[in-house]
């Protein structure tokens, strides 16, 4: 599970996030939103260690993450998927899913059979450059290559930004599956509101980097989600 305590973080002198207080249990999708620029990826790269964070404490399995180091946030079991993907266009498929070892010991460089069969479309591209693949066949590459740490928490940016219905349908099963092993918490950051209510199971919504209302699923009508988002 992932506690994020009284989160603060500022880039130069403006600040960006105030007091954010979140937690996502494990064997949930805690979804995670608000408009364009209220700090949605700012939370998630502090969480990931990708960028300091000027104030709070996060824990992820009771593991303190410390600020501002990608090690120590991917050793405590955190995964992290970003906003546009950041694939590697020129390496294969495979190349893509090996990058993900560097935070492994030795002994468990090997990618799981498990991840071909949530993403079949990768097996039969093994050897395809990423950079050939679909928007939304890089995105479930984007996912897969997160999985290979075997994380105990899930972040991910956006992942239907761009992609078309029907591969938004995939990824959505996907995340009910890994969601369902009851294994790792799954925090999901989106726009699109209908994919959100959808699939979440707890709302966290954002206003000007401030966490203004944490909701279940059961309690929170999808009216009242997007009365929240203003729609
Ligand atoms: N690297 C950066 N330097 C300065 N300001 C930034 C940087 N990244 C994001 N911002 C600003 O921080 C705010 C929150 O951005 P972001 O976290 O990307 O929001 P969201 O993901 O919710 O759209 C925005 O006002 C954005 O312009
Ligand atoms: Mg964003």
């Amino acid at each position: 599970m992932l506690e994020v305590n009284d989160l603060s973080l500022h880039y130069g002198q403006s600040q960006i996030l105030y007091d954010v207080t979140l937690d996502a249990p494990t064997g949930q999708i805690t979804a995670v939103m608000g408009n364009n620029g209220v700090g949605k990826t700012s939370l998630l790269k502090a969480v990931a260690g990708r960028h300091p964070f000027s104030g709070g404490k996060v824990h992820a399995s009771g593991v303190s993450v410390g600020s501002g180091s990608a090690v120590r946030s991917a050793r405590a079991g955190i995964a992290y998927v970003p906003q546009g993907r950041e694939i590697f266009p020129m390496m294969t498929v495979l190349e893509n899913l090996e990058t993900g070892f560097a935070l492994l010991p030795r002994d468990a460089r090997t990618i799981d059979e498990d991840i071909f069969e949530l993403f079949p479309v990768l097996s039969d591209m093994r050897t395809r450059r990423g950079g050939d693949l679909s928007g939304g066949q890089q995105q479930q590459l984007a996912i897969a290559r997160a999985l290979i740490t075997r994380p105990g928490v899930l972040l991910l940016d956006e992942p239907t930004e761009g992609i078309q219905p029907n591969v938004i349908q995939q990824i959505g099963a996907c995340l009910r599956l890994l969601r369902d092993r009851g294994d790792m918490a799954i925090v999901l950051v989106e726009q699109n509101a209908d994919f959100a209510y959808d699939i979440g199971d707890r709302f966290v919504m954002i206003e000007g980097g401030r966490v203004r209302r944490r909701a279940e699923k059961s309690r929170y009508s999808r009216d009242q989600m997007l009365e929240d988002l203003a729609l």
